[in-house]
């Protein structure tokens, strides 16, 4: 065990907490010997902080960040975001010599402790805009110094995407141009978009991922998982379930390793598993693609905003359909 090194996660509520358990059993599944860090927000309920005590070495409760950045995070479509500032605590962790921190909507696919070799600021281009790193894994070196300077610098220019990727990018802004070292392989942070911008080059090197990160506005946990018939439902089309075997990978280790964990913490109090039986799938499905039928004018506006809805109506069997229709 490298008792000096450590992977760190943020979850500031139960949703981003389910990926953040999926994601420690999924670098311990890969016999990572790094120790595993949470930062969590006081809006994560006590059974799922219990299940993170379980799953991480160290659980941290820290100040949630707001950048409040409306105007910056509407340009993203993503009011959400703002609070991903809160990632930033993580350069506090100085009882670790070096970290990678990684999203929790990111899910390992193998073995990645290779990575504590790279030096700060280590990270993966972003797929919308390649001369910026993507801050959903990156490779850092915890300091109480770079820590207030990365604060001063936030409060000084604020970031140009209302997140934490605007701010790193502000700060480490040599990443694009300086040393090729920090450049990590996309396979360390393959978002699913991938399948769109290049196709041929998912199917070619896809299966080299080491990393997948499930990026954009709908997650993993947003859909609904038939454990018995295997299939990954909801967004837009049934084609969810098929075309995404990571989505797939995601939800069975969900759902054999993390669920009897919250069932067994949440005890008689109901929650929202997300598994539920052909039937339930069937309804929930049709009314998530009733709701999300959108006009082909506002799919494209989606896709150009990097917000392609990849399980369902963009998906990699709709594109390659659409495409021979073309060729034709
Ligand atoms: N996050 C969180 N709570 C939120 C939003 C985000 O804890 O309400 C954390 C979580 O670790 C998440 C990361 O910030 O993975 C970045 O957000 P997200 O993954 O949704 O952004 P995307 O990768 O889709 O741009
Ligand atoms: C990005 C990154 C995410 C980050 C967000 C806000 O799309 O994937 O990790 O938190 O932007 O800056
Ligand atoms: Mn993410």
């Amino acid at each position: 065990m490298s008792f000096d090194q450590a992977f760190v996660t943020l979850a500031t509520n139960d949703n981003y907490a389910k990926g953040a358990m999926v994601l420690a059993r999924s670098l311990r599944n890969h016999h990572t010997t790094s120790k595993l860090v949470v930062l969590t927000g006081p809006q994560v309920s006590d059974p799922c902080q219990s299940v993170l005590k379980k799953l991480f070495d160290e659980v941290r409760v820290v100040d949630v960040l707001d950048s409040k950045d409306t105007a910056h995070l509407a340009m993203m479509k993503r009011p959400d975001l703002g609070v991903t500032f809160t990632k930033l605590h993580c350069w506090t962790l100085t009882h670790y010599s070096k970290c990678v921190f990684m999203d929790a909507d990111t899910l390992v696919v193998s073995n990645i402790d290779d990575l504590f070799e790279r030096e700060e600021l280590s990270a993966a281009p972003d797929p919308g805009w390649p001369d910026c790193f993507n801050t959903g894994v990156f490779v850092f070196q915890p300091s109480m110094a770079t820590y207030e300077k990365l604060m001063q610098y936030s409060a000084e220019h604020g970031s140009f995407d209302g997140g934490d990727q605007g701010v790193l990018n502000g700060f480490f802004s040599s990443w694009a141009t300086t040393d090729i070292s920090k450049h990590l392989p996309f396979i360390y942070n393959l978002s699913s978009i991938a399948l769109y911008t290049y196709l041929p080059a998912f199917k070619q090197y896809g299966g080299n991922a080491k990393v997948v990160h499930f990026l954009g506005q709908m997650k993993p946990w947003s859909l609904t998982f038939d454990p018995k018939a295997q299939k990954v439902r909801g967004g837009s089309q049934d084609a969810v379930a098929s075309h995404s075997s990571f989505l797939l990978d995601w939800w069975t280790l969900y759902s054999r390793e993390v669920l009897p964990l919250l069932q067994e913490h949440y005890g008689d109090q109901p929650f929202h598993s997300g598994c539920v039986e052909e039937e339930e799938c069937q309804e929930a499905s049709a009314a998530a693609s009733e709701a999300s039928r959108l006009s082909s004018e506002e799919r494209r506006e989606r896709w150009e905003r990097g917000q392609a809805d990849y399980m369902g109506e963009d998906s990699f069997e709709n594109i390659q359909k659409k495409l021979d229709a073309f060729l034709k």
